[in-house]
């Protein structure tokens, strides 16, 4: 059994709380896409966890974890993640799993990301694009750029130290051309990186594997796999706001060419959706709020990256966005979550649309100029003022709440099978079947 969740919105929607929660009957969490880039925020027993690219299954003695093909691994992240839960007690030996086919995030990619976007930030630059993405910095955007045009280096290039140091070298010598001639920057100096780097193969080597037949064999022994997307649909590089995008598939479609996992052997797509919604970086983002209400939004849900530490823009749930994800990647239920931060609102909107010139859109509009100029269509709804933490039966939420989840789920067409209702493990709804 085969099961997938994935980020319906911009982010940051609280995935890390239901992949935790999931977890507890998964065998094995994989993740699919994205790098270090993400951050998943977990407390247990008082201890905070932030994990930016070993799923959040870790936390589970009984799981099995596994780093897909699709993911861009830094090897000094990775290391830095290690080590923070073998000094908390967590054991990786047996339980996690690299693919050989993943990716290398290098030094160069953190430098050209940062350089790429500060050049597209300068008023007077030469490289000046129209504006800066945002990006977290994790050098991903590079990183993928390298994968797609076929000079990237990988997990498996790293047990072959003279291929490892000849493509290296190779690579850090265009690097630097851009990083000097186009960005006005420093050059890196190719010995030191190669010395560094070197080290990681053994370091590695006990977590490489083939992680495509892993998971081809724990499907036919009838294990439970738990599919984890990082960032979420409108970040998608293909379906998203672009190009205010990350630079994979977070998309349910990622999962299979991110894991080598076939489309069929997926069975159930949980979406996850916060009560209103949240934006890092740059890019459109129609239910901004940029009053008070957006202020509240932030302090009261703590909006702020887990990654970065940048304050997130909020504003009211977009249902309209929300239905877009629903169809891209086939959702066949919801979780929603953070729905106590709404609970001190006297009116908790809803978008139900967009309208652009007066007339109202059929689709998400590609053009993410356009996009910055739709005005939002509004659904008014009486709050619930009461507090929603601990609640753990449906039928014990209040009337407005059970209205407002009502709502998501006609504007959405997908079930609410989930409702968080504090950050706690133990604050969750799951409702039973249809
Ligand atoms: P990149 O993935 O670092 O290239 O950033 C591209 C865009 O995706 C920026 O707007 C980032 O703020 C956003 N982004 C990347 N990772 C996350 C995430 O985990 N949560 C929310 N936004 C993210």
């Amino acid at each position: 059994m085969v099961s997938l969740i994935v980020g319906a919105q911009w982010g940051d929607e609280g995935k890390g709380k239901i992949v935790d929660l999931l977890s507890r009957d998964a065998d094995i969490v994989a993740r699919y896409q994205g790098g270090a880039n993400a951050g998943h925020t977990l407390v247990i027993d008082g201890t905070k966890y932030v994990l930016h690219l070993i799923p959040s299954g870790i936390l589970h003695s009984h799981v099995q974890c596994v780093i897909g093909n699709g993911v861009v691994i830094d090897p000094v992240a990775l290391m830095e993640e290690i080590s923070m839960l073998e000094q908390h007690g967590i054991s990786m030996h047996g339980r996690l799993f690299i693919s050989h086919r993943a990716h290398l995030i290098m030094p160069y990619h953190k430098l050209l990301d940062a350089a790429r976007e500060k050049a597209a930030s300068a008023k007077d630059a030469p490289t000046k694009r129209k504006h800066a993405i945002g990006t977290t910095g994790r050098g991903i955007g590079p990183a993928y750029i390298d994968k797609v045009s076929r000079t990237g280096i990988r997990i498996v290039d790293l047990l072959d130290r003279s291929r490892f140091i000849e493509k290296l070298r190779t690579n850090i010598r265009e690097a630097n051309m851009l990083l000097s001639q186009v960005y006005d920057g420093e050059e890196l100096d190719a010995d030191a990186i190669a010395d560094e780097y070197c080290q990681f193969d053994t370091r590695i080597d006990p977590y490489i594997t083939d992680t495509t037949l892993f998971l081809h064999e724990a499907r036919r022994a009838g294990k439970r796999i738990l599919l984890e997307g990082a960032q979420g649909a409108m970040l998608d590089v293909d379906h998203g706001t672009y190009p205010f995008v990350t630079s994979s598939n977070p998309t349910s479609g990622g999962a299979s060419t991110g894991l080598g996992l076939p489309p069929t052997a997926i069975s159930c797509i949980l979406g996850v959706v916060k009560a209103y919604s949240t934006r890092v970086g740059n890019g459109p983002f129609p239910t901004e709020l940029h009053d008070s209400i957006g202020e509240q939004l932030r302090s009261i849900g703590y909006e702020f990256g887990a990654t970065t530490g940048r304050p997130r823009r909020c504003g009211w749930l977009d249902a309209f966005a929300l239905r877009y994800s629903v169809i891209v990647n086939g959702i066949t239920e919801l979780a929603v979550t953070k729905i106590d931060v709404l609970d001190s609102f006297d009116e908790i909107k809803i978008c139900t649309g967009y309208r652009l010139n007066g007339k109202l859109q059929r689709t998400m509009p590609a053009d993410a100029e356009v996009l910055e100029r739709v005005e939002p269509v509004y659904e008014v709804l009486r709050g619930w003022k009461t507090p929603l933490a601990g609640i753990r039966r449906y039928e014990d939420l209040p009337q407005e709440a059970q209205i407002f989840i009502a709502r998501i789920e006609e504007l959405s067409e997908a079930r609410v099978r989930i409702i968080s209702t504090s950050p706690d493990r133990a604050d969750t709804i799951v409702r039973d079947g249809q």
